[in-house]
């Protein structure tokens, strides 16, 4: 039997938050997935990286941002973020109990089923390879896989820079992979949501046949099924304007780096002080 929600207009915003600018991979496959859509995205760059906080920080962070976008009168809300999923989703759920709020997690499951040589690589963050969460989904889904874990905080801020190509990001890259490869890891995971826009890089280093697996186009399938059992999916015509993207940091910088990996022009606004 679908929950239905009828205090929330199919027209409400989607509110989606992320350390910075890595949660616009899946913002994209929202956009892609759900046209009609109005979207409101928080990129926390005051408190980037999260990888490296502590599990309470990062909690914390999620509580203040959930109580913004409730401020807004969002619909659902997404964490487009390995890190903040990983340590924060069970309070997210049990302070909105009423909207849907969903999460990401590294594709393991499928890169254990893809690899042939039983030896998979996982890319993510300090935070997220830490937690119990993460622990868990690799004794699940991955049991007889050998699951090599790889922290790259360095990435993210490259990430977070706009620096998406050239030598110092290439020797980045290749200063993980290569080891990777040499190890004979036939699959490698983004678990982490900035890395796929490093893709060409990640690509150019791991050469044509490694499968390279990203989660957005997942999260936003399953955006859908959990707005359509809310009765809150938004059938209308493709919103053409109404996106909102807010810095916690500096939104000069937000609407340089997110009009640079989006291709388009991005006007970036400051979150509300209470909320930074
Ligand atoms: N993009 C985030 C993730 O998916 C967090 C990166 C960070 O702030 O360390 O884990």
């Amino acid at each position: 039997m679908p929950l239905r929600d009828f205090s929330l207009p199919a027209e409400a915003p989607i509110g989606l938050y992320d350390s910075g600018v890595g949660g616009l991979s899946v913002w994209q496959a929202v956009r892609a997935e759900l046209p009609a859509e109005r979207l409101i995205y928080v990129a926390d760059t005051a408190h980037v990286p999260y990888g490296e906080k502590s599990r309470h920080a990062v909690v914390a962070r999620a509580e203040v941002l959930g109580e913004y976008f409730r401020g807004e009168g969002v619909k659902a809300i997404v964490v487009p973020c390995n890190t903040a999923t990983a340590a924060a989703i069970t309070q997210l759920r049990e302070r909105h109990p009423g909207i849907p709020v969903i999460g990401i997690e590294p594709a393991v499951k499928p890169a254990a089923r893809l690899s042939r040589s039983g030896r998979i690589g996982v890319l993510a963050t300090t935070g997220t390879l830490a937690s119990p969460r993460f622990r868990q989904l690799v004794a699940r889904e991955a049991e007889t896989a050998e699951v090599m874990l790889r922290p790259c905080p360095e990435w993210v801020m490259l990430v977070e820079r706009g620096e998406l190509h050239g030598s110092s990001t290439r020797r980045a890259v290749a200063e993980v992979l290569e080891p990777l490869l040499a190890a004979r890891a036939d699959v490698l995971v983004l678990g982490c949501t900035h890395f796929p826009f490093l893709r060409k890089v990640l690509r150019q280093v791991a050469g044509p046949d490694i499968p390279i697996l990203e989660t957005g186009p997942a999260v936003a399938k399953q955006l859908r099924r959990q707005l359509e059992a809310h009765g809150t999916l938004h059938a209308g015509p493709a919103a053409a304007s109404g996106h909102r993207f807010l810095a916690s940091g500096d939104p000069t910088e937000l609407s340089r780096v997110a009009g640079l990996i989006l291709g388009q022009a991005v006007a970036a606004e400051a979150l509300p002080t209470i909320y930074r």
